[in-house]
């Protein structure tokens, strides 16, 4: 079944509309089958916040002028929901017939934020059907799978992309922005602090439903913090602090009972805390506490705090504040007496970038740019198979109980 087609602008001979300011400008389509959309990621994060924010602004400005236009087409097993979502956001193309998508020539990307366990599938028909290929994290539950999909689109010369979507978050640029102004001297070490307490979702509780999907929590169905936040911060500190060299983590499944969607006991067979230290190429230490087990008393959901020889940073999602070694206080360890010391004074927060926009929406648009030829993109699916090596490295060192080193992945 599909839904009507869309009167599709730009399609295929370019129209030209007028701008805001009276010009003429020229809108390129590109065809996107969007699959797992119905889901918490996909609907919000990809078709609301990036695909249909970019429709919103007019599309992606090319160097030449023109705006590349994003044509989504919703693809769901449920007819339904599908149709439903599409009405509510105004989408013209809905489909539940994905093979029949792929074989269509008019839609140029297939994107995919469903399960994780179905995702290699998924890319590889997506490939054999020449559609270039974007998709959330982890891009499998293995690195064997993330490598096979890796060689598959290189030897079908199609364009890839995986969502590493914390790069983009202004928390994060501004961590960026100092290491690259030489803020920090010599990095020492790198502290993540992820989580918050995800509810256990009992209906005869009085407390509020679970607020993330209980397959998370079994691993059978590609569940773990292990596997979902390892593969984030591999990009985050490959890319930022130091290449990970090698990793010790200790997880462990806190809570062992739960309840789905439908208010059913399940035993929790997934870890749902992580505790990770990794060594980093250049010498600095990085350890992440992850979990969905904790209650929060930190500045935001996620903070990283480095420390270096000539400062240090501690950056949330958006804020970030910073003390350099000037204003660094010299405590003394006196229990005998009130702290005099209020250590959240002496720490100044970090100008705001107003050309920072959503995280998603920024590497969407990076991506739709790369498909239409315009600047590499270097975080495709090598990029995802590192983050699938650290999650299976990191569940291993668990198991052995020891730590273990990450061999080298060249594309
Ligand atoms: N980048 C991030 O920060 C981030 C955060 C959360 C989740 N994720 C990833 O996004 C993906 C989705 O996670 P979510 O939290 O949105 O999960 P979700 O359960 O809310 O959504 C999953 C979606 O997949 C669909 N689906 C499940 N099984 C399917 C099947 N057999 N055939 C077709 N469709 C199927 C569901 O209908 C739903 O639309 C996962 O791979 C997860 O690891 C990424």
């Amino acid at each position: 079944m599909r839904g009507p087609c869309a009167a599709v602008r730009g399609a295929p001979g370019h129209p030209a509309r007028l701008s805001g300011r009276g010009t003429f400008v020229i809108e390129k389509r590109i065809g996107i089958i969007m699959h797992g959309v119905t889901g918490r990621m996909g609907t919000n994060q990809h078709l609301v916040r990036s695909i249909l924010e970019i429709r919103k602004q007019g599309g992606v400005a090319l160097k030449d002028g023109t705006r590349l236009m994003p044509d989504p087409i919703l693809v769901g097993r449920n007819a339904a929901k599908v149709q439903e979502l599409a009405r509510q956001h105004g989408v013209s193309r809905w489909t539940t017939d994905l093979a029949k998508a792929l074989n269509s020539k008019s839609d140029a990307v297939f994107f995919d934020a469903a399960s994780t366990q179905l995702r290699p599938t998924l890319l590889k028909r997506a490939i054999a059907a020449g559609k270039h290929v974007y998709c959330e994290k982890p891009v499998s539950t293995n690195l064997a799978e993330a490598l096979s999909l890796y060689r598959a689109a290189k030897k079908a010369r199609v364009k890839h992309g995986v969502v590493q979507d914390k790069l983009w978050l202004p928390g994060l640029l501004k961590l960026q922005r100092l290491r690259d102004s030489g803020f920090f001297g010599k990095i020492l070490s790198v502290r993540g602090e992820f989580g918050y307490w995800v509810f256990e979702g009992d209906p005869q509780s009085a407390q509020p439903p679970a607020q993330r999907p209980s397959w998370n929590y079994r691993s059978e169905d590609g569940g773990g913090i292990i596997l979902d936040m390892l593969c984030h911060w591999r990009y985050v500190l490959d890319q930022l602090f130091g290449g990970v060299k090698a990793v010790s983590c200790r997880g462990a499944t806190h809570i062992p009972y739960r309840w789905d969607e439908n208010g059913k006991k399940y035993r929790a067979t997934a870890d749902d805390a992580a505790y990770a230290s990794f060594e980093l190429a250049g010498g600095a230490i990085a350890h992440f506490n992850s979990s969905w087990t904790v209650r929060v008393r930190r500045d935001d959901l996620l903070t990283l705090q480095v420390d270096g020889t000539r400062g240090s940073a501690v950056a949330g999602l958006r804020r970030c504040w910073t003390q350099s070694l000037d204003a660094t206080p010299k405590p003394v360890w006196n229990p005998d007496i009130p702290q005099p010391i209020n250590f959240f004074e002496g720490w100044t927060e970090e100008p705001d970038d107003p050309a920072w926009g959503n995280a998603f929406k920024t590497q969407w648009e990076l991506f739709l740019r790369h498909v239409a030829g315009e600047g590499p993109f270097r975080w495709g699916l090598m990029e995802g198979a590192r983050g699938v090596q650290l999650a299976e490295l990191g569940l291993r060192s668990w198991k052995r109980r020891r730590w273990v080193t990450v061999p080298t992945l060249r594309a």
